[in-house]
């Protein structure tokens, strides 16, 4: 079986790597529109014909599945895939639920990082809406991470200063949560975990994602795949100099995960 992986660029990487670790015998295809990454800043329509054209190119793959491993696409075009394709789609949205529902005990408030755009959806005002009857949760977003991912620009110094900034007007000790609802942003759970106090939970959507994907292969009866994790990986703008850097940044992910299942 071939689940396919769609996002902007590196992003779905950090949900991929949780599906290579929890699926191992499926196969991948990691499609990234770089032609048109970032998306967070751009204009719902045009990041709406983005999605249909990207993943319209993806489906000649024959795919059995497919992952929008992007929170930003998801809260746009999940709802007219899923018209248009047959095939079982996950989407992604901010782990507000759950953040909100751990974060009830402690009286603690909620911090979700997210894009411009998701932010922006009626989808994201909904969640919220529908979830946060004590009005805990704030939302942040962080344009420039999508950037700093994109070049893989993990300079500790450079990183931190940004994210002090970016936290400066924020009293830390009002948080119990912070949610990643972007899935550019696990590449910075490491340095977060050190940045932030130590009380603050870092969560993102990616293992509910496999979670919800797995349930939805056995719903199919395409859960034993057949397959070896092997991942095929694409891009819009077709660079190889962008594939190479896809296999870098997912080498990156699984290395980190070994080094953290080591220590603990
Ligand atoms: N990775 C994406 C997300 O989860 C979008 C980042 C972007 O292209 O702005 O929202």
């Amino acid at each position: 079986m071939t689940i396919g992986f769609f996002d902007s660029g590196i992003g779905g990487l950090t949900v991929l790597a949780e599906a290579l670790r929890r699926l191992p015998t499926q196969d991948y295809l990691y499609m990234a529109d770089t032609l048109h990454v970032p998306y967070g800043t751009k204009s719902k329509e045009d990041v709406r014909n983005f999605i249909m054209q990207t993943v319209e190119s993806m489906m000649t793959e024959h795919l059995d599945a497919l992952v929008i491993a992007c929170n930003t696409a998801t809260s746009i075009a999940v709802a007219e895939l899923r018209e248009r394709y047959s095939i079982p789609i996950v989407g992604m949205e901010p782990a507000v639920k759950p953040a909100v529902e751990m974060n009830r005990a402690t009286g603690k408030r909620v911090l979700v990082f997210a894009t411009q755009l998701t932010l922006q959806q009626p989808k994201y005002y909904a969640l919220v809406s529908r979830v946060d009857e004590q009005g805990i949760v704030d939302s942040l977003p962080l344009p420039e991470l999508v950037y700093y991912c994109e070049a893989l620009q993990f300079d500790r110094h450079i990183m931190e200063q940004y994210f002090m900034e970016k936290l400066s007007s924020y009293n830390l000790d009002e948080y119990g949560i912070v949610v990643l609802g972007c899935t550019h942003y696990p590449f910075y759970t490491k340095l977060l975990r050190e940045l932030l106090p130590s009380h603050i939970q870092i969560v993102d959507g990616s293992a509910g994602t496999i979670r919800r994907l797995t349930a939805l292969l056995s719903r199919y009866g395409i859960a034993e795949g057949g397959g070896s994790g092997q991942v095929k990986f694409m891009c819009t703008s077709g660079d190889p100099a962008y594939i190479d850097k896809l296999q870098t940044a997912l080498h990156l992910l699984r290395n980190e995960e070994k080094t953290a299942e080591e220590t603990a």
